[in-house]
Protein backbone atom coordinates (compact mmCIF):
# COMPACT_ATOMS: atom_id res chain seq x y z
CA UNK A 1 0.00 0.00 0.00
CA UNK A 2 1.04 3.53 -0.83
CA UNK A 3 2.18 5.26 2.39
CA UNK A 4 -0.09 8.84 2.98
CA UNK A 5 2.02 11.83 4.20
CA UNK A 6 0.62 13.54 7.39
CA UNK A 7 1.26 16.69 7.77
CA UNK A 8 0.72 19.96 10.57
CA UNK A 9 0.34 23.27 9.36
CA UNK A 10 1.28 26.22 11.55
CA UNK A 11 0.16 29.68 10.93
CA UNK A 12 -2.59 29.67 8.23
CA UNK A 13 -1.76 33.51 6.88
CA UNK A 14 -1.11 34.01 3.02
CA UNK A 15 1.46 31.74 2.88
CA UNK A 16 -0.16 28.76 5.19
CA UNK A 17 -2.87 28.56 3.21
CA UNK A 18 -0.87 28.60 -0.40
CA UNK A 19 0.99 25.58 2.20
CA UNK A 20 -2.72 23.58 1.80
CA UNK A 21 -3.41 24.91 -1.39
CA UNK A 22 -0.42 22.73 -2.72
CA UNK A 23 -0.25 19.75 -0.49
CA UNK A 24 -3.88 18.91 -1.58
CA UNK A 25 -2.58 18.70 -5.44
CA UNK A 26 -0.11 16.28 -4.31
CA UNK A 27 -1.11 12.52 -4.09
CA UNK A 28 -1.39 10.71 -0.77
CA UNK A 29 -0.84 13.49 1.75
CA UNK A 30 -3.58 14.32 3.95
CA UNK A 31 -3.35 18.03 6.40
CA UNK A 32 -4.46 16.39 9.87
CA UNK A 33 -4.37 19.61 11.98
CA UNK A 34 -3.80 23.16 11.99
CA UNK A 35 -2.20 25.35 14.69
CA UNK A 36 -2.98 29.35 14.97
CA UNK A 37 -2.60 31.80 16.79
CA UNK A 38 -5.84 31.81 18.30
CA UNK A 39 -8.31 28.60 18.94
CA UNK A 40 -11.09 30.07 17.01
CA UNK A 41 -9.14 31.21 13.64
CA UNK A 42 -7.65 27.18 13.92
CA UNK A 43 -11.18 26.33 14.02
CA UNK A 44 -12.37 28.35 11.55
CA UNK A 45 -9.80 27.23 9.08
CA UNK A 46 -10.19 23.64 9.54
CA UNK A 47 -14.02 23.65 9.13
CA UNK A 48 -13.07 25.58 5.79
CA UNK A 49 -10.34 23.08 4.49
CA UNK A 50 -11.88 19.97 5.85
CA UNK A 51 -9.15 19.61 8.71
CA UNK A 52 -9.94 17.46 11.40
CA UNK A 53 -7.94 19.00 14.21
CA UNK A 54 -7.37 22.33 15.37
CA UNK A 55 -5.06 24.17 17.56
CA UNK A 56 -3.69 27.45 19.18
CA UNK A 57 -0.66 25.38 20.54
CA UNK A 58 1.87 23.44 18.66
CA UNK A 59 2.78 21.52 21.66
CA UNK A 60 -0.85 20.28 21.73
CA UNK A 61 -0.52 19.48 17.81
CA UNK A 62 3.36 17.42 18.58
CA UNK A 63 1.35 15.01 20.56
CA UNK A 64 -1.22 13.69 17.54
CA UNK A 65 0.16 10.16 16.64
CA UNK A 66 1.00 9.82 12.77
CA UNK A 67 2.97 12.98 12.02
CA UNK A 68 5.19 13.00 8.83
CA UNK A 69 5.96 16.35 8.42
CA UNK A 70 4.92 19.98 10.12
CA UNK A 71 5.03 23.00 7.95
CA UNK A 72 5.98 26.08 9.82
CA UNK A 73 4.34 29.33 8.00
CA UNK A 74 4.33 31.69 11.56
CA UNK A 75 6.28 35.13 11.08
CA UNK A 76 10.20 34.43 10.85
CA UNK A 77 10.79 35.21 14.79
CA UNK A 78 8.73 31.51 15.54
CA UNK A 79 10.68 29.66 13.00
CA UNK A 80 13.39 28.80 15.22
CA UNK A 81 11.86 27.53 18.49
CA UNK A 82 8.71 26.78 16.56
CA UNK A 83 11.35 23.91 14.28
CA UNK A 84 13.11 23.49 17.02
CA UNK A 85 10.23 21.79 19.16
CA UNK A 86 9.48 19.77 16.00
CA UNK A 87 13.06 18.32 15.37
CA UNK A 88 13.43 17.37 19.25
CA UNK A 89 9.70 15.52 18.53
CA UNK A 90 11.88 13.75 15.93
CA UNK A 91 10.00 14.61 12.73
CA UNK A 92 10.55 16.59 9.52
CA UNK A 93 10.18 20.12 9.42
CA UNK A 94 9.44 22.16 6.21
CA UNK A 95 9.81 25.70 7.55
CA UNK A 96 9.29 29.03 5.57
CA UNK A 97 11.96 31.05 4.72
CA UNK A 98 14.04 33.06 5.62
CA UNK A 99 14.98 30.11 8.28
CA UNK A 100 15.68 31.86 11.27
CA UNK A 101 16.79 35.56 12.43
CA UNK A 102 20.23 35.12 12.39
CA UNK A 103 23.22 32.47 10.97
CA UNK A 104 23.71 31.51 14.87
CA UNK A 105 19.94 30.02 15.38
CA UNK A 106 19.93 28.65 11.66
CA UNK A 107 23.38 26.69 12.17
CA UNK A 108 21.82 25.53 15.79
CA UNK A 109 18.49 23.96 14.07
CA UNK A 110 21.14 22.33 11.13
CA UNK A 111 23.27 20.63 13.80
CA UNK A 112 19.60 19.55 15.58
CA UNK A 113 18.71 18.13 12.64
CA UNK A 114 21.85 16.40 12.17
CA UNK A 115 21.94 14.91 15.28
CA UNK A 116 17.88 13.53 15.20
CA UNK A 117 18.19 12.46 11.60
CA UNK A 118 14.80 14.35 10.42
CA UNK A 119 14.64 15.85 7.03
CA UNK A 120 14.36 19.86 6.57
CA UNK A 121 13.90 21.96 4.14
CA UNK A 122 13.53 25.81 3.70
CA UNK A 123 10.85 26.93 1.18
CA UNK A 124 12.97 28.46 -1.71
CA UNK A 125 10.15 27.45 -4.03
CA UNK A 126 11.07 29.59 -6.97
CA UNK A 127 14.24 26.42 -7.90
CA UNK A 128 11.29 24.05 -7.84
CA UNK A 129 9.78 26.05 -11.51
CA UNK A 130 10.19 23.70 -14.27
CA UNK A 131 12.23 26.76 -16.26
CA UNK A 132 14.69 27.12 -13.44
CA UNK A 133 15.35 23.61 -13.62
CA UNK A 134 15.95 23.87 -17.56
CA UNK A 135 18.10 26.48 -16.92
CA UNK A 136 20.30 24.66 -14.39
CA UNK A 137 20.11 21.80 -16.78
CA UNK A 138 21.56 23.81 -19.29
CA UNK A 139 24.44 25.77 -17.27
CA UNK A 140 25.33 22.27 -15.96
CA UNK A 141 25.86 20.75 -19.42
CA UNK A 142 27.76 23.14 -20.73
CA UNK A 143 25.14 23.92 -23.48
CA UNK A 144 25.51 27.76 -22.95
CA UNK A 145 29.35 27.54 -22.53
CA UNK A 146 31.96 29.11 -20.23
CA UNK A 147 29.37 30.95 -17.93
CA UNK A 148 31.18 34.47 -17.96
CA UNK A 149 28.77 36.76 -15.70
CA UNK A 150 25.51 36.79 -13.76
CA UNK A 151 22.61 38.97 -12.49
CA UNK A 152 19.24 39.31 -11.35
CA UNK A 153 16.93 41.00 -9.30
CA UNK A 154 14.25 40.71 -7.22
CA UNK A 155 11.98 44.15 -7.10
CA UNK A 156 8.54 44.27 -5.88
CA UNK A 157 6.73 47.26 -4.51
CA UNK A 158 3.82 46.63 -1.72
CA UNK A 159 5.68 48.63 0.50
CA UNK A 160 6.60 51.69 -1.72
CA UNK A 161 4.12 53.94 -0.30
CA UNK A 162 5.12 55.81 3.16
CA UNK A 163 1.97 54.33 4.95
CA UNK A 164 2.82 50.06 3.99
CA UNK A 165 3.69 49.36 7.60
CA UNK A 166 3.14 45.61 9.05
CA UNK A 167 5.32 43.35 11.17
CA UNK A 168 8.26 42.86 8.81
CA UNK A 169 9.50 46.60 9.78
CA UNK A 170 9.63 44.88 12.81
CA UNK A 171 13.44 43.72 13.59
CA UNK A 172 12.11 41.58 17.18
CA UNK A 173 9.94 39.50 14.58
CA UNK A 174 11.65 39.72 11.30
CA UNK A 175 15.40 40.17 12.43
CA UNK A 176 17.80 42.44 11.70
CA UNK A 177 17.31 42.71 7.54
CA UNK A 178 14.02 42.83 5.93
CA UNK A 179 14.37 42.90 2.09
CA UNK A 180 17.74 41.01 1.96
CA UNK A 181 16.53 38.29 4.14
CA UNK A 182 13.02 38.39 2.84
CA UNK A 183 13.23 38.47 -0.80
CA UNK A 184 17.19 38.30 -1.74
CA UNK A 185 17.59 35.10 0.27
CA UNK A 186 15.31 33.93 -2.84
CA UNK A 187 17.63 35.51 -5.09
CA UNK A 188 20.73 34.16 -3.53
CA UNK A 189 19.14 30.44 -3.71
CA UNK A 190 18.66 30.89 -7.44
CA UNK A 191 22.00 31.85 -8.09
CA UNK A 192 23.60 29.03 -6.47
CA UNK A 193 21.68 26.17 -7.43
CA UNK A 194 20.84 26.86 -11.01
CA UNK A 195 25.24 27.47 -11.49
CA UNK A 196 25.96 24.68 -8.67
CA UNK A 197 28.27 27.54 -7.18
CA UNK A 198 28.42 28.79 -3.62
CA UNK A 199 28.22 32.96 -2.97
CA UNK A 200 31.76 33.46 -1.47
CA UNK A 201 31.55 37.08 -1.03
CA UNK A 202 29.50 40.54 -1.35
CA UNK A 203 30.04 43.95 -1.48
CA UNK A 204 26.55 45.87 -0.37
CA UNK A 205 24.78 49.14 -0.45
CA UNK A 206 21.43 48.98 1.38
CA UNK A 207 18.54 51.69 0.82
CA UNK A 208 16.71 53.17 3.24
CA UNK A 209 13.61 54.66 0.97
CA UNK A 210 11.79 56.02 3.83
CA UNK A 211 13.19 56.99 7.58
CA UNK A 212 9.80 57.05 8.95
CA UNK A 213 6.69 55.45 7.98
CA UNK A 214 3.28 55.86 8.81
CA UNK A 215 1.70 52.79 11.06
CA UNK A 216 -1.92 51.96 10.36
CA UNK A 217 -3.48 51.05 13.76
CA UNK A 218 -5.25 48.03 12.02
CA UNK A 219 -3.49 46.23 9.02
CA UNK A 220 -4.22 42.78 7.06
CA UNK A 221 -2.16 40.21 6.29
CA UNK A 222 0.86 40.02 4.08
CA UNK A 223 0.27 42.16 0.62
CA UNK A 224 -3.54 42.65 1.92
CA UNK A 225 -4.55 46.20 1.22
CA UNK A 226 -6.51 46.64 4.80
CA UNK A 227 -5.31 49.49 6.42
CA UNK A 228 -7.45 51.88 8.54
CA UNK A 229 -7.67 53.79 11.53
CA UNK A 230 -4.93 56.44 12.88
CA UNK A 231 -1.10 56.74 11.99
CA UNK A 232 1.55 56.45 14.00
CA UNK A 233 5.08 57.63 12.69
CA UNK A 234 8.10 54.40 13.65
CA UNK A 235 11.39 55.00 12.60
CA UNK A 236 12.53 52.22 10.09
CA UNK A 237 15.26 50.16 11.08
CA UNK A 238 15.54 47.97 8.30
CA UNK A 239 16.33 48.40 5.13
CA UNK A 240 13.69 48.31 1.58
CA UNK A 241 16.19 47.33 -0.70
CA UNK A 242 19.97 47.04 -1.29
CA UNK A 243 22.47 46.45 -4.11
CA UNK A 244 25.27 43.79 -4.07
CA UNK A 245 27.62 42.52 -5.87
CA UNK A 246 29.38 39.09 -5.82
CA UNK A 247 31.45 36.27 -6.16
CA UNK A 248 31.00 33.04 -6.65
CA UNK A 249 33.32 29.77 -5.93
CA UNK A 250 34.50 29.61 -9.42
CA UNK A 251 35.37 33.45 -9.56
CA UNK A 252 32.45 33.98 -11.98
CA UNK A 253 31.11 37.85 -10.77
CA UNK A 254 27.42 38.78 -9.99
CA UNK A 255 25.37 41.59 -9.48
CA UNK A 256 22.00 42.00 -7.70
CA UNK A 257 18.99 44.55 -7.14
CA UNK A 258 16.86 44.06 -4.23
CA UNK A 259 13.98 46.11 -4.33
CA UNK A 260 10.34 45.98 -2.31
CA UNK A 261 9.45 49.97 -3.52
CA UNK A 262 9.65 50.00 -7.03
CA UNK A 263 6.15 50.94 -8.61
CA UNK A 264 4.67 48.49 -10.95
CA UNK A 265 7.10 45.42 -10.30
CA UNK A 266 4.81 42.99 -7.90
CA UNK A 267 6.87 39.89 -7.73
CA UNK A 268 9.68 40.51 -9.74
CA UNK A 269 12.51 37.90 -9.65
CA UNK A 270 14.45 38.18 -12.46
CA UNK A 271 18.18 35.87 -13.62
CA UNK A 272 20.01 36.01 -16.39
CA UNK A 273 23.02 33.94 -16.96
CA UNK A 274 25.44 34.78 -19.36
CA UNK A 275 27.74 32.54 -21.17
CA UNK A 276 30.58 32.48 -23.90
CA UNK A 277 27.45 30.92 -26.58
CA UNK A 278 24.56 31.63 -25.43
CA UNK A 279 22.58 33.81 -22.42
CA UNK A 280 19.64 32.35 -20.54
CA UNK A 281 16.96 34.82 -18.62
CA UNK A 282 13.97 33.61 -16.49
CA UNK A 283 11.57 35.88 -15.28
CA UNK A 284 8.89 34.71 -12.48
CA UNK A 285 6.72 37.16 -13.66
CA UNK A 286 6.57 34.88 -17.36
CA UNK A 287 7.51 31.90 -14.67
CA UNK A 288 6.20 29.39 -17.85
CA UNK A 289 9.09 30.80 -20.41
CA UNK A 290 12.95 30.67 -20.82
CA UNK A 291 14.65 33.37 -22.71
CA UNK A 292 17.93 31.80 -24.90
CA UNK A 293 19.96 34.91 -25.77
CA UNK A 294 21.90 34.34 -29.20
CA UNK A 295 24.60 36.77 -31.37
CA UNK A 296 24.62 35.08 -34.39
CA UNK A 297 21.18 33.72 -34.95
CA UNK A 298 17.42 35.37 -33.15
CA UNK A 299 16.62 34.51 -29.99
CA UNK A 300 14.79 31.77 -28.82
CA UNK A 301 11.78 31.28 -25.88
CA UNK A 302 11.28 28.27 -24.81
CA UNK A 303 7.88 27.25 -23.28
CA UNK A 304 7.26 25.22 -20.41
CA UNK A 305 6.50 22.01 -22.10
CA UNK A 306 7.69 18.57 -21.26
CA UNK A 307 8.87 17.66 -24.59
CA UNK A 308 11.04 20.47 -25.19
CA UNK A 309 12.81 20.12 -21.47
CA UNK A 310 15.44 17.41 -20.05
CA UNK A 311 13.15 14.15 -20.04
CA UNK A 312 14.17 14.29 -16.12
CA UNK A 313 12.38 17.31 -15.71
CA UNK A 314 8.54 16.18 -16.44
CA UNK A 315 7.67 16.01 -13.20
CA UNK A 316 7.85 19.78 -12.65
CA UNK A 317 5.26 19.72 -15.30
CA UNK A 318 1.55 19.04 -14.09
CA UNK A 319 -0.44 20.01 -17.78
CA UNK A 320 -0.14 19.58 -21.34
CA UNK A 321 1.68 22.38 -23.53
CA UNK A 322 -0.42 25.64 -23.41
CA UNK A 323 -1.07 25.16 -19.44
CA UNK A 324 0.52 27.73 -18.48
CA UNK A 325 2.78 26.27 -15.31
CA UNK A 326 3.15 28.99 -12.64
CA UNK A 327 3.90 30.49 -8.91
CA UNK A 328 1.72 27.99 -7.51
CA UNK A 329 2.83 25.41 -9.99
CA UNK A 330 6.56 25.78 -8.43
CA UNK A 331 4.88 26.10 -4.88
CA UNK A 332 3.86 22.70 -5.11
CA UNK A 333 6.67 21.05 -6.36
CA UNK A 334 8.59 22.59 -3.85
CA UNK A 335 6.39 20.48 -1.35
CA UNK A 336 6.70 17.54 -3.57
CA UNK A 337 10.10 17.17 -3.67
CA UNK A 338 10.31 17.23 -0.16
CA UNK A 339 8.13 14.28 0.13
CA UNK A 340 9.63 12.59 -2.61
CA UNK A 341 12.66 13.03 -0.63
CA UNK A 342 11.10 12.00 3.02
CA UNK A 343 9.84 8.83 1.06
CA UNK A 344 13.35 7.75 -0.11
CA UNK A 345 11.62 8.35 -3.60
CA UNK A 346 13.61 11.45 -4.80
CA UNK A 347 14.61 10.88 -8.64
CA UNK A 348 16.71 14.17 -8.95
CA UNK A 349 20.46 14.25 -10.47
CA UNK A 350 20.77 16.94 -7.68
CA UNK A 351 19.55 17.74 -3.82
CA UNK A 352 16.78 19.19 -4.86
CA UNK A 353 15.08 21.18 -1.67
CA UNK A 354 17.42 23.46 0.48
CA UNK A 355 17.90 21.54 3.53
CA UNK A 356 18.87 23.62 7.09
CA UNK A 357 22.65 23.66 6.29
CA UNK A 358 21.61 25.56 2.83
CA UNK A 359 19.12 27.84 4.67
CA UNK A 360 22.15 28.77 7.65
CA UNK A 361 24.45 29.41 4.66
CA UNK A 362 21.72 31.98 3.09
CA UNK A 363 21.50 33.18 6.49
CA UNK A 364 25.13 34.53 6.72
CA UNK A 365 25.25 35.86 3.16
CA UNK A 366 22.04 38.19 5.15
CA UNK A 367 24.60 39.04 7.65
CA UNK A 368 27.78 39.38 4.78
CA UNK A 369 25.17 41.70 3.39
CA UNK A 370 24.71 43.61 6.67
CA UNK A 371 28.27 43.73 7.61
CA UNK A 372 29.33 44.71 4.17
CA UNK A 373 27.11 47.83 4.03
CA UNK A 374 27.81 48.46 7.65
CA UNK A 375 31.84 48.79 6.74
CA UNK A 376 31.89 49.20 3.20
CA UNK A 377 34.11 47.20 2.30
CA UNK A 378 33.81 43.01 0.65
CA UNK A 379 32.95 40.30 3.57
CA UNK A 380 33.92 36.94 2.73
CA UNK A 381 32.29 33.96 3.82
CA UNK A 382 34.29 30.96 5.28
N1 LIG B 1 8.09 31.15 0.14
C1 LIG B 1 7.62 32.33 -0.17
O1 LIG B 1 7.73 32.78 -1.30
C2 LIG B 1 6.97 33.17 0.90
C3 LIG B 1 6.06 34.18 0.55
C4 LIG B 1 5.47 34.92 1.59
C5 LIG B 1 5.81 34.68 2.91
N2 LIG B 1 6.74 33.72 3.20
C6 LIG B 1 7.16 33.49 4.61
O2 LIG B 1 6.07 32.90 5.31
C7 LIG B 1 6.06 33.32 6.67
C8 LIG B 1 4.68 33.87 7.01
O3 LIG B 1 4.45 34.98 6.18
P1 LIG B 1 2.97 35.40 5.73
O4 LIG B 1 3.18 36.38 4.65
O5 LIG B 1 2.11 34.22 5.51
O6 LIG B 1 2.50 36.17 7.04
P2 LIG B 1 0.99 36.43 7.52
O7 LIG B 1 1.08 37.50 8.54
O8 LIG B 1 0.08 36.60 6.36
O9 LIG B 1 0.63 35.04 8.24
C9 LIG B 1 1.28 34.56 9.40
C10 LIG B 1 0.27 33.71 10.18
O10 LIG B 1 0.92 33.13 11.32
C11 LIG B 1 -0.01 33.16 12.41
N3 LIG B 1 0.68 33.06 13.70
C12 LIG B 1 1.30 34.03 14.40
N4 LIG B 1 1.76 33.52 15.57
C13 LIG B 1 1.41 32.22 15.62
C14 LIG B 1 1.61 31.17 16.55
N5 LIG B 1 2.26 31.37 17.69
N6 LIG B 1 1.12 29.93 16.26
C15 LIG B 1 0.46 29.71 15.10
N7 LIG B 1 0.23 30.67 14.18
C16 LIG B 1 0.72 31.91 14.41
C17 LIG B 1 -0.71 34.50 12.24
O11 LIG B 1 -1.93 34.56 12.94
C18 LIG B 1 -0.91 34.54 10.71
O12 LIG B 1 -2.11 33.93 10.32
C19 LIG B 1 7.20 34.34 6.79
O13 LIG B 1 8.32 33.74 7.36
C20 LIG B 1 7.48 34.76 5.37
O14 LIG B 1 8.82 35.15 5.15
C21 LIG B 1 7.30 32.97 2.23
Amino acid sequence: MVKTINSIIVGVGFIGKQHIEAISRIPNTKIIALVESSLEIAKRNAAIYGIDYAFSDLDEALKLDHIDVVHICTPNFLHYEMAKKVIEKGLNVFCEKPLSLSAGEAIELAELARKHQVHTAVNHNYRANAMVREMKHRIQSGSIGRPLMVFGQYVQDWLMFEDDYDWHFDPKLVGPSRSVADIGTHLFDLIQFTMDQKITRVFAELVFAYPIRKKSDIVGETFSDVKSGETTDVEVVNEDGAFIIAELENGVKVSMVISQVTGGFKNGLELTISGSKQSLTWRQEQADKLEIGKRDSGNEILYADAKYLDKSLKRFIALPNGHAVGWADAFKNSIQEFYLEIMGDSHSDSKSSVDFEDGAYLMKLVEAALLSDQEKRWVTLK
